[in-house]
């Protein structure tokens, strides 16, 4: 994971770096480090520590101009967080400086074949890349010592390096994680995502995998490993610097949970031409020709992908199967004769998704990412690519990706299906009934005060209603560090029942009247076992006493519903524990190492 910000170029490199790392802090926040090149003394100097980009800031010397530097967020894979292991990280002398995005796999067969007499600093992978780059630069050029480097390493990899020894010249290098040079008017930026550039270019270029970049003033030159230039297209920003921003609400979660309703809005607005739902002539035709959806995800987008096999099952008549991306990549099932592979990925950046892509590519089918990033590997490297239109998520819980994973999902099934109800009108209702949910945000944070006062809880709930528990326990774990399971309501007895005790919270969702009964007697069940029961339902099929009671839908649309009194819970529960709503411990936005 990792965030990544290099800039060389006339303005303040430091306060370009700084504000860029703040942007992505949300990728790793374990650690962070700068290093800087006075322009003054002509010096190199570096700062790092555990903590956040706001204590680097604290430890950082504002006292000198500063035209280049790199800088880093981390999420340690190896080694500890502390300050030793932040990046950036030095070659055996401190010629080199560099910051890294990535896990080396074979970091250790490096270092015994190359560096055997060498000594490290840090127990990190990262540097052993910055003591290969300076064994080499004593036989060949920078250039070429760098290529050489990324020839041997395996695994993923996005580099910044500086060399001590030329203040004019900054270098990158990629593979397998994100990494992007911004062209600005009076310097560029290297960076993982978009968000660092926002508001200082709008042009950039995505680098590809095994590329590496050599960049001078405002020149760059791109090669490739054998040290060939390499084609790049030039492409523009469209992302809108005030979404990025927290604004009226106290977190980011917040104003994402509350943004739902218009980005359901949104998204009827792309995908409808008047009551006609408009797909992508494409995009349809690889969906309709398909014998079978192999659906790949993780984390939140994995739980809409269960629903949206409800959707392509249950409306447009496609068997559909689900796959954990980071199982499927090393353990394909028998595949059908005319697959399609969906790969759901709010930042478009998962690499266990990566890796699953690749390896269906190299089998030669076809693939299409639903991503809220249309500027993302995923969204490149796929045959096609469908936008949630979500806007910037920002919280590292995910809220209206999910959502407006659910609505765009419903888009495509009805799509290619025969049926004739009222899509936009009921999409509509469902923004309308969200609304009506954010309204009882009060009630829900006192309902959170009384009952999740224990260690663990419990959601349960059958079909739809199960998936939708899957996604609203991974929501409450996450954030709020409450030990959540979310079960299919039948199974509990089958063994986990026996973690009930008294007061243990159970929170059915209840919302398909074919299965209702069944999960009421289940939440009886566990009642009588002394767990604190609640229940979420709608209007349909509530009973007396149910405490969180949302409109009807239609049936397949109800997670979109019953997953925001969820979200809310997950919220208040983490927020009256006092914890890092935004930034949960030991997590990141973007899990771009497999
Ligand atoms: C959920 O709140 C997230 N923290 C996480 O599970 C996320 O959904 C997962 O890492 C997948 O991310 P993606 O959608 O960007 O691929
Ligand atoms: N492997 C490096 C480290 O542990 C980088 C980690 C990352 O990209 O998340 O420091």
């Amino acid at each position: 994971m990792c965030g990544i910000v290099g800039y060389i170029g006339k303005e303040g490199a430091r306060e370009i770096i700084l504000r860029g790392l703040t942007r992505l802090e949300y990728r790793g926040y374990d650690s962070a480090g700068i290093a800087l090149f006075n322009n003054e003394e002509k010096t190199f100097n570096i700062y790092k520590d555990m903590g956040r980009v706001a204590h680097l800031e604290s430890i950082t010397d504002f006292s000198y101009p500063s035209k280049i530097g790199i800088g880093h967020t981390r999420w340690a894979t190896h080694g500890r967080p502390n300050q030793v292991n932040s990046h950036p990280h030095q070659s055996g002398n401190h010629r080199f400086f560099i910051v890294h995005n990535g896990v080396i796999d074979n970091y250790k067969e490096l270092k015994s074949d190359y560096l055997e007499f060498n000594t490290f600093d840090s127990d990190t992978d990262t540097e052993v890349i910055a003591h290969l780059i300076e064994k080499f630069s004593n036989e060949m050029s920078v250039n070429e010592a760098i290529r050489k480097t990324m020839s041997l390493l395996e695994g993923s990899y996005a580099l910044a390096i500086m060399d001590t020894e030329n203040s004019e010249q900054l270098y990158a290098c990629k593979n397998k994680s994100p990494l992007l040079i911004g062209i600005g008017e009076n310097g560029i930026i290297i960076s993982s995502d978009l968000m660092a550039l926002v508001g200082y270019s709008t042009k950039y270029i995505p680098l590809q995998d095994k590329s590496f970049v050599e960049i001078s003033g405002n020149q760059y030159v791109i090669y490739d490993v054998i040290g060939k230039q390499m084609e790049h297209d030039i492409k523009t920003i469209d992302i809108d610097y005030f979404n990025i921003e927290k604004g009226e609400y106290a977190h980011f979660m917040l104003k994402e949970i509350n943004e739902q309703p218009s980005v359901i809005r949104t998204i009827i607005s792309k995908y409808f031409d008047e009551d006609k739902v408009t797909l992508n002539g494409e995009i349809k035709k690889a969906l309709s020709v398909s014998d079978r959806l192999y659906i790949v995800a993780a984390g939140t987008s994995l739980n809409a992908g269960y629903i949206g096999k409800e959707m392509f099952e249950k409306m447009a008549g496609i068997p559909t199967e689900v796959h954990i991306a980071s199982e499927f990549a090393y353990n394909m099932p028998i595949l059908s004769s005319n697959p399609l592979f969906i790969f759901i990925s709010q930042s478009g950046e998962t690499a266990d998704l990566r890796a699953a892509l690749v390896n269906v590519k190299a089998k030669g089918y076809r693939s299409l990412t639903l991503t809220n990033v249309k500027t993302s590997t995923l969204a490149r490297e796929a045959d096609y690519y469908v936008e949630l239109h979500a806007g910037p998520e920002i919280a590292v819980a995910s809220t209206k990706a999910y959502t407006a994973n659910l609505a765009v999902l419903a888009i495509l099934a009805y799509g290619l299906s025969n049926q004739s109800f009222d899509l936009r009108n009921e999409l509509s209702k469902v923004a309308i009934s969200i609304e009506n949910i954010i309204d009882k945000h009060e009630y829900i944070e006192s309902l959170v005060k009384e009952s999740l006062t224990k260690r663990n809880c419990f959601y349960i709930g059958r079909g739809i209603d199960y998936y939708a528990c899957l996604e609203a326990s991974l929501k409450l774990k996450e954030i709020s560090y409450i030990q959540t399971e979310g079960f299919a309501a039948g199974e509990l007895k089958h063994g986990t029942i026996a973690l009930i005790e008294e007061g243990t919270p159970v929170i059915a969702i209840i919302s398909q009247r074919k299965t209702s009964k069944n999960t009421r007697s289940n939440l009886n069940e566990v009642k009588s076992r002394g767990a604190n029961t609640f229940v979420i339902s709608t209007r349909g099929v509530h009973e007396h006493g149910d405490q969180i009671v949302l409109d009807d839908v239609y049936e397949l649309f109800s997670p979109i519903l019953t997953i925001i009194p969820a979200q809310f819970i997950a919220y208040y529960a983490a927020l009256h524990r006092g914890y890092d709503i935004d930034k949960p411990r030991n997590l990141a936005k973007s899990v771009t190492v497999e």
